[in-house]
């Protein structure tokens, strides 16, 4: 008996120890560098280095198509682990469909799930939007549950993916474990190998760019492979801030990045009938630069035909909070946004839900730069005066067709809420304010079907504590 327990305890730990083996990180869906309309990519990590892999996918579980497009990147990183980042394009997904996928290393398979084919311009959708997510709190890996148990087709992450300088060994811990975690519990779900997360960077995701001080910052640009279709920008130009640190850290880096870096911070995806606009509106980008409000110009012009627009970034220039008030500088872009007809905008960085009425804003000039940091230097935000109007008529339930953007600050994914108190005291609420809730952590979900748009907030246990329909 005891020989037999002994067995099986041995039986058990060689088991572990060689399914940890076979991946550094599981694999995860992403849009991809291309985003087709009927492609996904499927990424994973590994740390050995000699293995052979391939992907297998099906749309029927019958007939097997094989990725042709397999690319990897070395990460090599001081006071990491080494490994590699593959990513493998499956291409020729049907639409609206759920496809079966495997992961073969040395011509045995090691990983098989299913996943969501992105949805066809005609097809209903639904998807989650929850910001300041990778914090390793309770909340944050209760609402990871809860959105699992939405079933989205996609997850959007309005910045402030993990904190609190987004490393490397911040993914390992606070990242992978909770939202591509094996089984549906407290801790986590496995929402990644089955639906694509898509994300704009915050300023714990993008603002570490001294690699002396954190060599495995700015893992954004490692992990997560999303269209580089946004403006190219160069470093210490109005986009990207100069890399500091010394070549070795700075090579480990850019080898670790690939083409994703520096470009990967701005980008537009067109998914079912919307377009999606993702921007970095961390501090160093400045967004009084005419090139970059172009690029934003004609990308929403560039897609009238979907029906409809949505902007994500983090820093949001609509916020009631007394956290974070001055940082604005995102209203330069309220007239951009109005002209390229887009319904809503999601935003983090403040930790609690907010939604504006819908509205239309102009800035009065560039407003005033604001200096902070220990030297003074840094550009803490900009504060940005000028004119609202408000449309008070719409209620998102009689009435739902809003003249306006509605911007919505969706940032209690995880992290401490911000400003509780203020919740009850509608005083001190910014006038463009017509919902705040800070008491509870909270995820959006929305459910697009043609020209309607049903938005539902959610706290961990499913109770919706603020709801709206748009249509056009
Ligand atoms: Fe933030």
């Amino acid at each position: 008996m005891l020989k037999l327990i002994f067995t099986a305890l041995i039986l058990n730990l060689f088991l572990s120890v060689s399914a940890q083996e076979v991946f550094y990180t599981k694999p995860y869906l992403q849009v991809g560098y291309n985003a087709a309309p009927d492609a996904l990519t499927l990424v994973w990590h590994t740390t050995d280095f000699n293995a052979n892999w391939t992907v297998e996918y099906s749309n029927n579980k019958v007939d097997w198509k094989k990725s042709n497009d397999i690319q990897s990147n070395t990460v090599s990183i001081v006071g990491t682990t080494s490994h590699k980042v593959i990513k493998a394009t499956m291409e020729g997904l049907t639409q609206g469909g759920i496809f079966t996928y495997r992961v073969l290393k040395n011509n045995s398979i090691v990983f098989t799930a299913s996943g969501n084919a992105p949805k066809s311009s005609t097809q209903p959708y639904q998807f989650v939007v929850f910001g300041d997510i990778g914090a390793e709190t309770k909340d944050q890996k209760q609402l990871a549950l809860r959105a699992y148990l939405e079933k989205p087709d996609f997850i959007v992450v309005p910045g402030d993916i993990v904190y609190e300088s987004g490393t490397i060994a911040e993914y390992r811990k606070k990242f992978w474990p909770v939202y591509n975690a094996d089984t549906a519990n407290e801790n986590g779900a496995p929402i990644m190998r089955s639906v694509p997360f898509l994300a704009a960077v915050g300023n714990h995701d993008a603002d570490s760019r001294d690699l002396d001080k954190t060599p495995d910052a700015l893992a954004y640009y490692m992990y997560w492979a999303q269209p580089l279709n946004g403006p190219m920008g160069a470093e210490g130009g109005a986009i990207v801030p100069i890399l500091k640190g010394n070549e070795t850290n700075k090579n480990a880096f850019t080898n670790a990045a690939g083409k994703a870096y520096p470009r990967m911070t701005n980008f537009s995806y067109n998914y079912g009938n919307a377009h999606w606009t993702f921007l970095d509106a961390d501090t160093y980008v400045d967004w009084t630069n005419k090139e970059l409000t172009d690029w934003v110009s004609n990308d929403l012009a560039s897609s009238k035909d979907a029906i409809w627009h949505f902007v994500v970034f983090h820093h949001p220039g609509f916020n009631s909070s007394v956290e974070h008030f001055e940082q604005q500088q995102m209203r330069l872009l309220a007239p951009v946004f109005e002209k390229g007809k887009v319904d809503v905008v999601f935003n983090g960085h403040v930790h609690n839900y907010q939604r504006s009425f819908p509205m239309t804003f102009a800035p009065v000039k560039q407003g005033v730069l604001l200096m902070g940091g220990k030297d003074g230097k840094t550009i803490r935000g900009r504060v940005v005066p000028g004119k609202w109007t408000l449309d008070k008529k719409f209620d998102g339930k009689t009435i739902t067709k809003p003249n306006g953007v509605i911007y919505i600050v969706t940032g209690a994914g995880g992290q401490e809420l911000y400003n509780p108190e203020q919740e009850k005291d509608t005083d001190s609420w910014q006038k463009f304010t017509n919902k705040f809730i800070s008491t509870v952590h909270s995820l959006t979900t929305a459910k697009v079907s043609g020209n309607k748009l049903v938005i539902q907030q959610k706290s961990q246990d499913g109770k919706i504590v603020d709801a709206l329909t748009i249509t056009k």
